[in-house]
């Protein structure tokens, strides 16, 4: 059952949204299984670009990149990429993944396209074959990357766009600036002791499309938010128009926003629905909010439906590895699963939740920097652009003005969720071990399952909950 709720567009809402889940466990192939079900298929737009240069080197079973890649409209993007990065039958297990160079403020033209057909492959995958809504999910965080992924991801004819992890204020006037192939300025987080310098990183569409490129469709804007005072302040101060919102309870998986007082959460930190509702925009519970109970609950609230990610993280169309997808139901049944939620781990600073399993357990974190999605970047003292990740070997870290307690405790998330998917770099023959981020409430297991299945698809999610 669909929500209209704005008539003007004719647009309908969802009740489910699959939320975005990165990096590539909300990969083409689950969010095209929700869409085909007319709900809300969401993939992650993080790391995108290494995903599809690794799923090249791997020989990409079954066709899927380069049938989508075919599908480009600027096949002299394309050809370089396949000519680079694709291994005829894939690279040999122990072999070491070929890098790109990590993101920068100024990056490369091709690093660029790369990030445009990643995800203008992704998105085309996950509408392949249905007429349903496709979303892409990308963190404020993570910013070099964002504006090259979000216009590969509008040539695909992106329906929503949806971002969590910081305060998107830039990102919905860059969609509307984009959709019309405009020059795009987005304010950078530098950390600098300048308070008054500004730093930008810009984006021009129209030099990576023909003249007779028509405008783009510009998608729906939603922002994930924990509290009602972000949401005013995003409708607000925002570039452009906000289109709804994702409430995010502080159980859900993946980065939670962090608790307003101290290292634990409590009553302050739980959103106020009504406020939020009062802002007259459509909205969607998460976390903790997968079963049919929820949904009702959900929509007596005034909310069009729910986000769920955990349910759909643990399905058969997942990008996570079986193994750690059968570790975890097993772990679940043997009621040893334990779910942490570690405010130190992640080099965004935000509290993440984390479980352990037999690929992670008794060994070190990875601490090599060569993929650099979450680096800081920061004002050196000749003006120009510094990048640090406090997940880095310390030395090089300190030496470029970060500190130790900083440094404390962090794990790498690039790595290690790369390894949690399947992709994980090989150093010296011995595989980087897998970092798995996953959400508190497990009740959806049991009733999807049964007591005789060992695994799900999307679909029994959505028929779960729309029972
Ligand atoms: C494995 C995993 C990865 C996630 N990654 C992201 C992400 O990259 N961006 C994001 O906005 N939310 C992320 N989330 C949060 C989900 O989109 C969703 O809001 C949340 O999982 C809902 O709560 P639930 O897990 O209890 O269903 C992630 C969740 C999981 C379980």
């Amino acid at each position: 059952m669909l929500n209209t709720l704005d008539s003007s567009q004719a647009t309908a809402y969802p009740e489910i949204i699959q939320g975005g889940m990165g990096a590539g466990v909300s990969n083409w192939r689950l969010a095209n299984a929700v869409a085909k079900r007319r709900q809300l298929g969401v993939i992650s737009g993080t790391a995108l670009d290494t995903i599809l240069i690794r799923r090249l080197q791997d020989g990409d079973e079954g066709g899927h990149m380069r049938r989508a890649m075919a599908a480009f409209p600027y096949q002299e993007m394309v050809k370089p990429i396949l000519r680079d990065w694709f291994i005829d039958g894939g690279k040999p297990i122990d072999e070491t993944y070929k890098l790109k160079p990590m993101p920068t403020a100024d990056m490369l033209r091709e690093d660029e396209e790369l990030l445009i057909v990643a995800n203008f492959v992704e998105v085309y995958l996950a509408k392949e074959g249905n007429t349903g809504m496709v979303g892409i999910n990308l963190l404020e965080k993570i910013q070099l990357p964002t504006l090259p992924s979000l216009f590969g991801a509008m040539l695909a004819e992106v329906d929503v766009v949806i971002m969590g992890g910081g305060i998107p204020l830039g990102i919905p006037g860059a969609l509307d600036k984009m959709s019309q192939l405009q020059p795009v300025e987005m304010k950078l987080n530098v950390i600098t002791s300048d308070r008054s310098q500004e730093f930008l990183t810009s984006f021009h569409p129209g030099t990576h499309v023909s003249a007779v490129q028509e405008p783009l469709k510009r998608p729906l804007f939603f922002a994930v938010i924990s509290s009602d005072i972000l949401a005013k302040t995003l409708v607000k101060k925002a570039s452009g128009q906000v289109d709804g919102f994702v409430i995010e309870h502080y159980n859900a998986g993946g980065h939670n926003a962090p608790p307003r007082r101290g290292d634990a959460y409590s009553e302050r930190d739980i959103c106020s629905v009504e406020k939020v509702a009062a802002l007259g925009l459509p909205f969607w519970m998460a976390g903790g909010c997968a079963s049919p109970q929820d949904l009702r609950q959900a929509k007596e609230a005034g909310a069009c439906g729910v986000q769920v990610g955990t349910a759909f993280a643990c399905s058969e169309e997942s990008g996570i590895t079986d193994q750690i997808k059968t570790e975890i139901i097993q772990q679940h049944r043997a009621g040893t699963l334990n779910v942490i939620t570690d405010f130190k781990a992640s080099p965004t600073g935000y509290p993440f939740k984390r479980v352990e399993v037999e690929a992670n357990s008794g060994r070190d974190a990875c601490r090599a920097c060569d993929l650099g999605y979450l680096r800081h970047v920061y004002a050196k003292d000749d003006g120009t652009l510094g990048y640090r990740c406090p997940a880095s070997p310390r030395k090089p870290f300190i030496n470029k003005g970060g500190t130790s307690e900083e440094a404390e405790g962090k794990h790498c998330l690039c790595n290690g969720l790369l390894a949690t998917i399947g992709m994980g770099q090989v150093r010296r023959g011995t595989a980087v071990q897998p970092l798995v981020t996953w959400g508190e409430d497990m009740r959806f297991l049991d009733p999807i399952l049964g007591s005789h299945k060992s695994s799900y698809s999307a679909n029994d999610v959505i028929d779960y909950l729309l029972a």
